[in-house]
């Protein structure tokens, strides 16, 4: 597999990126070891399992992701102080426990009052669908150990450990089944705050490790990293795989998990189903699919299989006080500047507390949805084409918070187009629309070109090469929204 060279150049931007995300892992590149386990994980990465799991991942483009748990019930405020008003590390709302260093017995509390009563297993689903997503990833277990779902491995869970009671996995597993949305899980197999020790820094790191900020050093779990692994981390994730259907499992942060490790948990999962995608996260370069960086949109198209993530504020888990929303033309902007490069793009929502969307995410996400009823074609199965992107728009997007500091602009011109392409037909999709009813697409100089029309219409429209590139004639009449798509058949 090509996968591991190809992914290089998004593994330098998201280390570049000041994102949350560590080291990947301790293996050593080319040691007697990582040859040994790489020529295990070949034929199971290459396997035709895989590959089914891999067109329907190609398929589906766009995922609901959701950060739910304790910490939800914060909403980014503990004792009084914001995120921001003191502690170290990541500013995002589930990284509470670790930025105020509350202790694991203290936190532990939080599971007594997790009761969120208004949680709607279809509810949420339904938004995803009508968001125009087909597939949805809800941590099943944060860096803060709790776990969503019903496990024997260890009593921290939603059923045991708190009065809601109610296997939320579950739920929604069952709610996506009955609308026709694929399902996966994230789940955090490095670091562990409650039970995971210092995630393995101090056996596995370097001597002076720069990643310390992601360990619980305040009040750490007295176990060895490796222990960690056997008896809760790896358990768990056989618990997952084994009790629910799955399409993806989304591990995160591996810092400096050994190689052996890292290929245990592929192991497993893939024993249990081959067609589970694994993300890159999972550690030394055993992913199934790359991981850009939190919030990063690579500089070039990518034609292996890779996934953007990205928050709708600017907070993975519920941020009570963050109303900065990425706007539907923004989220719009996301989807497709992934996607005609490549990737998917799975997009974050963090419910409250109570399990309820905030809403004016909920609204952003469903005015999108309405953009894909109609332009669902050029997005859903493409793949990308000779370039990405012609016109003069030139946004970079370069980790979680960088949006906010940066105000970006989101108004695009109308010689800005996105491309995509499937089977015979290309689509150049416009988030601008032209003063007149003329458009000038460059990039199509070189096509022969059959019949051209607009996603939503009927008619076909006029067209004609000049020395500049493709002229179309835009129809005299477009329903409100924002820009277009051309969809352009080509000869045989
Ligand atoms: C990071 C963060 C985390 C978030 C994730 C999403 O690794 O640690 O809080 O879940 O990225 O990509």
């Amino acid at each position: 597999m090509k996968i591991r060279f190809l992914l290089f150049p998004l593994i330098l931007a998201s280390q570049l990126s000041l994102t949350a995300t560590g080291p990947w892992g301790s293996g050593v590149p080319g040691s007697p070891e990582m040859l040994e386990l790489e020529a295990k994980w070949q034929p199971m990465a290459s396997s035709p399992g895989k590959m089914r799991g891999h067109q329907s991942f190609n398929q589906q483009k766009y995922g609901m992701f959701i950060h739910w748990g304790l910490y939800s019930q914060l909403g980014g405020v503990y004792k009084g102080k914001k995120m921001e008003e003191g502690g170290t590390g990541p500013r995002v709302a589930e990284w509470v426990m670790r930025r105020k260093e509350i202790p694991r017995a203290e936190y532990a509390k939080l599971a007594d009052s997790f009761n969120p009563t208004r949680f709607d297993a279809e509810e949420w689903v339904a938004v995803a669908k009508a968001a125009g997503m087909k597939y949805m990833v809800i941590t099943s277990k944060h860096h803060d150990g709790f776990a969503l779902f019903d496990s024997d491995v260890s009593d921290f869970n939603v059923v045991d450990g708190s009065p809601f009671g109610r296997d939320v996995i579950r739920e929604l597993e069952q709610a996506c089944e009955k609308a026709g949305i694929a399902f996966g899980v994230y789940y955090s197999h490095s670091i562990d705050w409650k039970d995971g020790g210092d995630a393995g820094i101090k056996d596995y790191g370097p001597e002076k490790p720069k990643k310390k900020l992601f360990a619980n050093y305040f009040d750490p779990a007295p176990v060895k990293f490796d222990d960690y692994i056997a008896n809760k981390a790896l358990p768990q994730v056989q618990e997952l795989v084994d009790n629910y259907k799955l399409c993806e499992i989304w591990l995160d942060t591996p810092i400096y998990i050994p190689a052996r490790h890292s290929f245990a948990f592929y192991q497993t999962i893939y024993d249990a189903d081959p067609e589970i995608l694994v993300n890159q996260r999972i550690g030394n370069h055993f992913g199934d699919f790359g991981i850009p960086g939190d919030n990063v949109i690579p500089d070039h198209i990518n034609k292996d299989a890779w996934e953007g993530i990205a928050t709708t504020n600017n907070s993975w888990g519920y941020k009570s006080y963050d109303d900065d929303w990425k706007k539907p033309i923004e989220i719009l902007y996301w989807l497709i500047a992934n996607v005609s490069k490549g990737g998917n793009l799975l997009l974050n929502v963090g419910p409250d507390g109570r399990g309820v969307m905030p809403p004016e995410a909920v609204a952003n996400l469903l005015k999108v949805g309405e953009w894909l009823k109609v332009n669902g074609p050029a997005i859903y199965g493409t793949k990308p084409w000779h370039i990405d992107h012609e016109g003069n728009s030139a946004l970079k997007m370069g980790g979680t918070e960088h949006r906010k500091k940066a105000k970006l602009d989101f108004n695009f011109g109308s010689d800005d187009f996105w491309f995509t392409q499937k089977e015979n037909k290309v689509y150049a999709i416009a988030l601008a629309r032209p003063e007149g009813r003329n458009i000038l697409i460059k990039s199509l100089s070189n096509e022969s070109i059959d019949k051209i029309r607009m996603l939503g219409q009927v008619i076909y429209l006029d067209w004609k090469k000049t020395d500049l590139g493709v002229e179309v004639q835009l129809p005299d009449f477009m329903a409100d929204g924002i820009g277009f798509v051309i969809e352009v058949t080509l000869e045989d």
